[in-house]
């Protein structure tokens, strides 16, 4: 297969997110199986921003299959001072199997994609978070709830990576997003997407929605979705602005009352209690965002493995 490339949701078909997420449960339910998956494969993580559950995932998913991670961080490399984006794809291509990256401009990862002979995972760019939503998907399905009917709506910030790909998702998978902010252009999703979405979803039978009416948003969902206000790309000094802008649009107990009883709460995490969402919401019943923070380990193996052509 030629080179790919995981830069967006929407690089890959709805037959192969089924397959990845599949692929992401079996390996879950027995990871023995898989513990030489990529014996001798290395895996080049470029961080340009801080991460948590990003970067444990992927270094202990790798050593999980028998591989091995390097961690390098971008401000100890030359890249961007003495070496340009193609000079250092094309060198690591010569020692690594597999790159993912996480940078602040999505044209820095698009960049690195082009000139690397072996495959680039986005790890979060400005624009987009693929691998978080795919290990959404994979979540949501284990609460039971069919990924082709659900409603899924988002409130907050929407001019943000995790939004975009969701509703990348609900255009490439076909279900119904609500995305929910502030009427203005910095808080509402990147144009691009809208459209990109809209005709993804007249095409594959998905439903999108941008509204400032929290109600509407959030009547009928399935799923209730945040994520941070404060971006790791986000100025501090625009922190209070910004609160003040998006208070209105905090997933409270009162949100989630609106939303079907059986609904569960999501964030991709980091996560600040009393800001995107109520300590009540997050620590509450409804919150799944533990199993979806564990399944980013599960996910990002099955997204390796299919990168590296491997066969289940
Ligand atoms: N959700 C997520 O990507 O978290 P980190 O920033 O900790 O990697
Ligand atoms: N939108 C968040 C996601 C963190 C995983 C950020 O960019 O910081």
């Amino acid at each position: 297969m030629a080179k790919r490339n995981l830069l967006s949701v929407n690089d890959f078909s709805k037959p192969e997110v089924l397959h990845i997420i599949e692929w992401a449960k079996r390996i879950k339910k027995n990871p023995n199986a898989y513990a030489t998956a990529l014996k001798d494969k290395t895996l080049l993580m470029l961080f340009e921003k801080p991460s948590l559950r990003t970067r444990l995932s992927f270094e202990v998913g790798m050593t999980q299959l028998g591989g091995h991670a390097i961690f390098y961080s971008i401000k100890d490399s030359p890249l961007g001072k003495k070496e340009s984006i193609s000079d250092t794809a094309r060198t690591a291509s010569r020692y690594v199997d597999i790159i993912m990256a996480r940078t602040f401009a999505h044209s820095d990862l698009e960049e690195l994609a082009k000139h690397a002979d072996v495959p680039v995972i986005n790890a979060l760019s400005n624009f987009a978070h693929p691998c978080q939503i795919l290990c959404d998907l994979m979540t949501i399905q284990e609460k039971g709830k069919s990924i082709e009917k659900i409603k899924l709506a988002y409130f907050g910030d929407c001019n943000n990576n995790v939004t975009h790909d969701l509703m990348y998702a609900a255009g490439v998978v076909g279900f119904e997003i609500a995305v929910c902010c502030p009427p203005e252009e910095q808080f509402e999703p990147q144009r691009k997407v809208f459209d990109d979405v809209t005709e993804l979803c007249s095409k594959n039978g998905g439903k999108l929605v941008v509204t400032g009416d929290v109600k509407e948003a959030a009547k009928g969902a399935d799923v209730v979705y945040t994520d941070s206000w404060m971006s790791y790309h986000i100025p501090e000094s625009e922190k209070e602005a910004r609160v003040k802008a998006l208070l209105p649009y905090q997933v409270n107990s009162k949100v989630m009352g609106m939303a079907k009883k059986d609904a569960v709460f999501m964030n991709c995490l980091p996560a600040m209690r009393g800001f995107e969402q109520t300590a009540e919401v997050i620590d509450g019943p409804q919150s799944i965002v533990f199993d979806q923070a564990e399944n980013r380990l599960h996910i990002q193996k099955a997204i390796m493995l299919y990168l590296l052509g491997k066969k289940d």
